[in-house]
């Protein structure tokens, strides 16, 4: 029999993203409509407005991705496969009702896909040799977590964020020191790593969270940095672009160093009960800090791991993933019923 087609939708933040991949491993179409303008307008998110942005921009990226997928109609697809949470809830709706409409119109089979189990499983598309178990480190805006994947829809949860999360608090950093870029289109993360470039790491002196008692979970907490950064920031003011990049520089380098410390204990313990785990998955929207993936390609050889990084356009929020996650799902006979499902803001 010919090979299976899934289209995955996401919609669950801020980027519109439609996918098909093939069940031999085959992206054949892949369009990202992202909410740059409403994003400098209004300094984040805005849920209803991303969502009425979503309902706008869904039907042209829909479009747009059959085109390019070379088939002829959306009833050549053999299922839909649409982030159904976590997210923002009138976002999660806008995909949901799409993909559910797609599929009741086209006789499609329907698949819910949770956005985090989607960013852990996208490497596997990319590296055909990555088997279960392996260990994941996701890293982006909305989440900061490692997670044991044992099998499809079998994760063990090693540790995750108790307040927020990594990306944020670049993002936050980014807003504090007031960091600005051209043409206004990079990731708060992404302009920390820039100005970074030309800081001075240990220029202020920065403690690395949770480091007092010796914990045996693998958690994480950017909370109290954060703070710390602002009361320096405070101290530090008016700030010049040397102690923007200063700043810059030391908030890289204790953020990351606080990841390296967590995932270091999470190799140590998944290594020892499950000796087989060959690779050490950094995925997220983070990931595309190329100072995170020197140091994680440095934990992951201590531990004979071998460290993967999907490409930056699969770390950030893509299609691909969705479709992916539902083509492994899928292959493995599950389906899930369109007249039933209903998006789930926190979905653990
Ligand atoms: O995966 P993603 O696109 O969205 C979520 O699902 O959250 O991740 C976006 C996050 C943002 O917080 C952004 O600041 C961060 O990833 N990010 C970076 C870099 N590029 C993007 N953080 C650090 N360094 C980067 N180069
Ligand atoms: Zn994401």
């Amino acid at each position: 029999r010919r090979a299976m087609y899934v289209l995955g939708i996401e919609t669950s933040c801020d980027d519109t993203a439609v996918a098909i991949v093939s069940s031999t491993g085959k992206v054949l179409a892949e369009v990202v409509s992202s909410q740059w303008a409403l994003l400098e307008q209004w300094k984040g998110i805005v849920p209803a407005l991303a969502a009425r942005s979503h309902q706008q921009n869904l039907p042209l990226v829909l479009q747009t991705a059959l085109e390019q997928s070379g088939l002829k109609s959306f009833k050549e697809l053999d299922a839909v496969a649409v982030t159904s949470g976590p997210g923002l809830a009138p976002c999660l709706n806008v995909g949901l009702s799409t993909a559910i409409d797609l599929a009741q119109t086209h006789q499609l089979d329907f698949l819910a896909i949770n956005h985090l189990e989607a960013h852990a499983l996208v490497p596997r598309l990319l590296h055909k040799d990555i088997q279960f178990p392996f260990l994941v480190l996701l890293v982006s805006g909305g989440h900061c977590s490692l997670v044991l994947a044992k099998d499809v829809g079998n994760y063990d949860v090693l540790g995750s964020t108790v307040d927020d999360s990594v990306g944020e608090a670049f993002d936050k950093v980014a807003r504090m020191l007031e960091l600005t870029s051209e043409n206004n289109k990079l990731h708060g993360g992404a302009l920390v790593e820039a100005y970074a470039l030309n800081g001075n790491p240990r220029a202020f002196p920065l403690t690395e969270p949770m480091k007092k008692k010796k914990r045996k979970d693998c958690d994480f907490s950017f909370a109290g940095l954060k703070t710390n950064m602002m009361r320096l920031i405070a101290e530090n003011e008016p700030l010049d672009d040397v102690k923007r990049q200063d700043f810059a520089a030391s908030f890289q380098r204790t953020a990351i160093a606080h990841l390296v410390t967590r995932t270091k204990l999470a190799c140590e313990l998944s290594t020892t009960s499950f000796p087989e785990i060959k690779h050490l998955i950094v995925c997220g929207g983070v990931a595309a800090n190329s100072k995170l993936r020197d140091q994680m390609t440095e934990v992951a050889k201590s531990f004979q791991l071998e460290a993967v990084f999907p490409p930056p356009r699969y770390c950030t929020d893509n299609g691909v993933m969705v479709a992916w996650a539902g083509m492994e799902r899928y292959l493995r006979g599950v389906r899930d019923d369109p007249s039933t499902t209903k998006y789930t803001p926190r979905w653990p």
